[in-house]
């Protein structure tokens, strides 16, 4: 439970790419070296480690070769493993913070500015790599998880869907293609708002979505029937989630209409995965994950209450919330 060899020699070779190098047949070390950029000597002592592990295979000495597990480190690998592993990529890169984690535990410092010395939105504000590595995650992710979301809401009662924090559009990209009435504005930083307005081009539904750059703790674009969180709010800690849906709220609530707001979020499951992940918001961006229970107490400092949760399979919830008159 405790190796970190392990881990470090797996996100070796998904940073270097291995698996996609070997993927049509062994091959000499020294032309994985060549291939991957690296040395010849450390890179072949990871590799007999790694084939002693499971992963890859060594037919004879100094040959690599894939096998089914190197397969799941593919760059086209189902649920994109490699890039959530990749110590080049923003999240990957952010795992390393975990070093630091005793220490913010103990109180003394957030984990990722002391490991990096500036914060992980800092980062991805200045480093265009990281954050193109990170709006690609989302979309690996959103990929997944929005066709679950447009089936589990009838989204057809609403005439607008503001999807806030909504990256590369994925999501409202999904929902306007299955709803041909429904209208959408995205709202996002200005990187991943430029990159969704040629993504919704690229789906077709350019033409009935709005996108705005902007800051979500601003005044959001008003008249909207419904405001969607989609993985947002454990971006932030308790106050900070409550003046985002505060401004959700707010607009939903513009010129005496009762929008909805909706939250989808992970919840609290059998597997850990939740648990994980909130660990993850602490160290990354010292954001947290929810329960139903806090999720309410936010969701009514807000002037809102919780109307309906409609679990998904994977263990989001999309938790629909109302202006609390
Ligand atoms: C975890 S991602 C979720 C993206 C998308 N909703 C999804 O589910 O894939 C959080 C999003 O919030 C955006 N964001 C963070 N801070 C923001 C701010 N102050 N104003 C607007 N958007 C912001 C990020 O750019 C990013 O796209």
């Amino acid at each position: 439970m405790a190796d970190l060899v392990t881990p470090f020699a797996v996100r070796t070779a998904a940073t270097l790419r291995l698996a996609d190098i070997v993927q049509d047949g062994e091959l000499p070390l020294d032309e994985i070296a060549k291939r991957s950029g690296a040395e010849a000597d450390p890179l072949g002592r990871v590799l007999r480690y790694l084939v002693r592990r499971g992963l890859f295979t060594e037919p004879e000495p100094d040959v690599f070769g894939p096998n089914e597990a190197s397969r799941a480190l593919q760059a086209d690998a189902p649920g994109g493993s490699r890039e959530w592993l990749d110590l080049d990529g923003a999240v990957g890169r952010a795992d390393l913070a975990f070093v630091e984690l005793v220490e913010q535990v103990r109180g003394h410092h957030a984990a990722y500015p002391a490991a990096f010395g500036r914060s992980f939105r800092e980062d991805l504000a200045h480093d265009p790599q990281l954050s193109d590595s990170f709006d690609d995650l989302m979309e690996t992710k959103s990929d997944e998880l929005a066709p679950a979301i447009a089936a589990a809401v009838p989204w057809e009662r609403f005439g607008r869907v503001t999807d806030v924090g909504g990256g590369k559009g994925v999501l409202l990209a999904e929902l306007l293609e299955r709803h041909p009435d429904l209208l959408g504005t995205l709202v996002d930083l200005s990187g991943p708002a430029g990159t969704a307005e040629g993504y919704l081009e690229s789906r077709g539904v350019r033409d009935r979505a709005e996108v705005v750059v902007g800051d979500f703790f601003d005044p959001l674009p008003p008249g909207a029937d419904a405001y969607v969180l989609c993985d947002v709010l454990g971006d932030w800690e308790d106050a900070d989630a409550v003046r985002l849906l505060g401004r959700c709220a707010e607009a939903a609530g513009a010129d005496g209409r009762e929008g909805s707001v909706l939250i989808i979020e992970l919840l609290p499951d059998q597997d850990g995965e939740f648990t994980e992940m909130d660990l993850r918001m602490m160290v990354y961006v010292g954001g947290r994950m929810r329960d139903l229970d806090r999720t309410e107490r936010i969701v009514g400092a807000a002037g809102l209450f919780i109307a309906s949760v409609t679990m998904l399979d994977d263990g989001h919830g999309v938790i629909e919330c109302l202006p609390d008159r």
